[in-house]
């Protein structure tokens, strides 16, 4: 028999639209956040050295010495924190790292509290260890930006982590310091523990990135290669345990992955070393493909009341179009050919719905721009409310 468990996860829904677009032909790709970009050819090069120098065994399950070193001296370089190479285990990629800290931190019925709109897969993570899921809501008239006291109404005695992602998935949202620091000092306060998703640091268009390390030590900072790096089909990924944790995620780790790819964990050394010039252009070229989506919703007649920071998503209220997102993406791909994911995969505050992904070349984004608007010429707009 199918577990409760297994019943109560949900599909992905960018990766059902993304199989369904594929068997169409022609259609402009925004639905899925992969990179457009290659991978750095350094990156690459020592892989391939590793594989022809034999690097195809096991390593430790807390990842190669040096790739863990290489982490350490990441944050102290990028964030000016010390955080010990031992604090550091090495996973398949941003998710499994998601799934150790889950599965160490959260026993059956523990509150685990997420921002609404989340990034869809959160959920999933809490119900594979049988938490329980509590939201504080974001809205798009405060940017998605959290509001500390919305989660100090949430957060108490009874929450075990307080999940965190900024640059965010699904609305590209980031926060500054000052709001880190007191989502920080508040989970601190109710004796929860912060799990920082920081996937897409290093995609921040206005302002710095700042890690949760930078507030504490006890808290799981998840992070990985797949976004920065554009090397999502490498899998590789990390995550910075608390002092105390070390021992138990390793035990995990080594029984359900025993350890990420060897060679492609020397990937992820010259990636490290090597790839902070690639990022500039790459985030410069995010932006610029920002800035052309923002001002084309507005010409759609679409609506979308904040400016993205980082990352590469867009959420566009679509309550004008008929029927619910679902329909719209629907219509969007049938008529204009542009795949894009429907919002409430990402929560209930994202229900009326799409995410853009702009990972797609400029001229993509123009094609499936003109698309669109020439799909919605036909269609009468009616206001929700
Ligand atoms: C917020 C967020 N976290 C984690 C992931 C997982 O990334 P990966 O497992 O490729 O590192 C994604 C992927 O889209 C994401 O958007």
């Amino acid at each position: 028999m199918v577990s409760e468990r297994a019943t109560r996860t949900t599909p992905f829904a960018a990766m059902d639209v993304l199989e369904r677009a594929n068997r169409i032909d022609d259609v402009v790709h925004l639905e899925v956040g992969e990179p457009d970009f290659e991978t750095p050819a350094a990156v690459t090069e020592a892989a391939v050295a590793a594989l022809r120098a034999g690097e195809t065994g096991y390593t430790s399950s807390k990842g190669k010495p040096e790739l863990r070193q290489a982490i350490s001296e990441y944050y102290d370089r990028r964030y000016g924190v010390d955080v010990s190479a031992d604090r550091v285990v090495v996973t398949s990629g941003s998710s499994p790292a998601l799934l150790l800290a889950f599965s160490t931190l959260v026993d059956p019925g523990d509150e685990v509290v997420l921002t609404d709109p989340y990034y869809a897969c959160y959920p999933n993570f809490v119900r594979q260890c049988d938490g329980r899921i509590e939201t504080v809501d974001l809205s798009a008239d405060d940017g998605f930006r959290p509001d500390p006291d919305a989660f100090a109404r949430t957060v108490d005695a009874e929450t075990e982590a307080l999940l965190l992602n900024a640059p965010a998935n699904p609305t590209g949202a980031v926060y500054d310091d000052d709001t880190l620091a007191d989502l920080v000092s508040l989970a601190d306060a109710a004796d929860a523990t912060v799990v920082s998703d920081e996937v897409y640091h290093g995609l921040t268009y206005d302002g710095e990135d700042h890690t949760a390390l930078e507030y504490t030590d006890d808290a799981f900072v998840v992070d990985g290669f797949s976004k920065r790096f554009a090397m999502t089909g490498w899998r590789l990924g990390w995550v910075v345990v608390p002092p105390g944790y070390v021992d138990h995620v390793n035990r995990i780790a080594q029984n359900t992955l025993i350890c990420a790819p060897n060679f492609v964990q020397s990937g992820g050394i010259a990636a490290l070393e090597s790839g902070e010039d690639f990022l500039d252009d790459v985030r410069e070229t995010y932006r610029e493909r920002r800035d052309f989506l923002v001002s084309e919703v507005e010409e759609w007649g679409l609506s979308l009341d904040y400016t993205p920071g980082g990352a590469y998503y867009l959420l566009v209220d679509v309550s004008d179009l008929p029927g619910d997102a679902f329909d719209a993406a629907d219509f969007f791909l049938e008529e204009a050919g542009v795949a894009a994911t429907p919002g409430p995969d990402f929560g209930s505050n994202a229900e009326d719905c799409l995410r853009l992904s702009y990972a797609n070349s400029a001229e993509q984004l123009a094609e499936a721009s003109e698309r669109i608007q020439e799909a919605l010429a036909d269609v009468e707009l009616h206001p929700a409310d």
